[in-house]
């Protein structure tokens, strides 16, 4: 691996090189969903959590928007768009912001969504394809989004084949979902993978997720609606953190959550 895709991704995933999981914090739903719940002032809720968060997934438009431009969190910007919320099929996109601009935008990786089963997953497998080939010469990294869709079975059969074509595709991160026997794909797929949280759950079990994924071998979590829709989300933060980077059990973290549930802000606790 060279050099400045090596320290991109430590720079993303900054809990790799000493074993420890990262905190992704994923606020790119927006770019198909619009106004999403808790984001509707995306400077308001963001703001507080980047001190808690090792790297933010998020688009352009948000980015250049709605993050001040001196923060020093690496930045992993999407690149694939091409749909909303209202049509049924979410899986017509398209490589949308090039190189370029991801380096303009000091992006450390991009990342793309792939829609394996889905109805365009040959386009989006070709252009995630050419993606890599693009970036890589650059030394930018690429995470790949599995798994997304309405309709998709989240099991441990369609997650892990979903995450094994990412990496054969020359994926440097994979995103995707956990799932029961989720050490049987994280042994299937040979570079960093981390967890999307999904639909807001109580606090309880999506710090229970967390834990679970990362015990079974997740480079952390890119979560998202359970960061920032919960009462207080910077408490839920700093308990995610803490499962994540000092292993906390979900009982610990959830102990934490609620001593912190007025939301106020914190210091980091690393
Ligand atoms: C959408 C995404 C989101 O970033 C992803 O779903 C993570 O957010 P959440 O934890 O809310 O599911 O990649 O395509």
């Amino acid at each position: 691996m060279n050099w400045g895709l090596r320290n991109r991704l430590d720079r993303v995933l900054p809990g790799l090189p000493n074993g420890t999981g990262s905190v992704m914090f994923a606020i790119d739903h927006g770019y198909f969903m619009g106004p999403t719940s808790g984001l509707e002032d995306p400077r308001k809720t963001i703001v507080p959590l980047l001190p808690h968060a090792d790297s933010l997934m998020l688009s352009r438009g948000i980015l250049q928007n709605s993050i001040p431009k001196r923060t020093n969190i690496p930045i992993v910007l999407r690149v694939s768009s091409g749909n909303s919320i209202l049509n049924e099929d979410l899986s017509n996109e398209e490589l949308c912001v090039s190189i370029e601009d991801a380096i303009r935008l000091n992006a450390s990786a991009v990342a793309f969504s792939i829609y394996i089963g889905g109805a365009y997953e040959h386009q989006t497998i070709v252009e995630f394809s050419k993606l890599v080939n693009d970036a890589h010469r650059y030394g930018l990294p690429v995470l790949a989004v599995t798994a997304v869709g309405k309709d998709m079975n989240r099991d441990l059969r369609y997650l892990s084949l979903a995450s094994r074509i990412a990496v054969e595709l020359g994926a440097d991160i994979v995103k995707t979902y956990y799932c029961d026997g989720f050490n049987e794909l994280i042994a299937a797929c040979p570079v960093p993978v981390v967890i999307a949280g999904g639909k807001k759950l109580p606090e309880a079990e999506a710090l229970q997720l967390a834990h679970n994924a990362v015990q079974q071998g997740a480079a952390g979590v890119d979560m998202g609606r359970n960061i920032f829709q919960p009462e207080a989300p910077v408490a839920m933060i700093q308990a995610v953190r803490g499962v994540v980077h000092k292993n906390l059990s979900p009982k610990e973290a959830y102990d934490l959550y609620l001593t912190r549930e007025d939301g106020d802000e914190h210091p980091a606790d690393s």
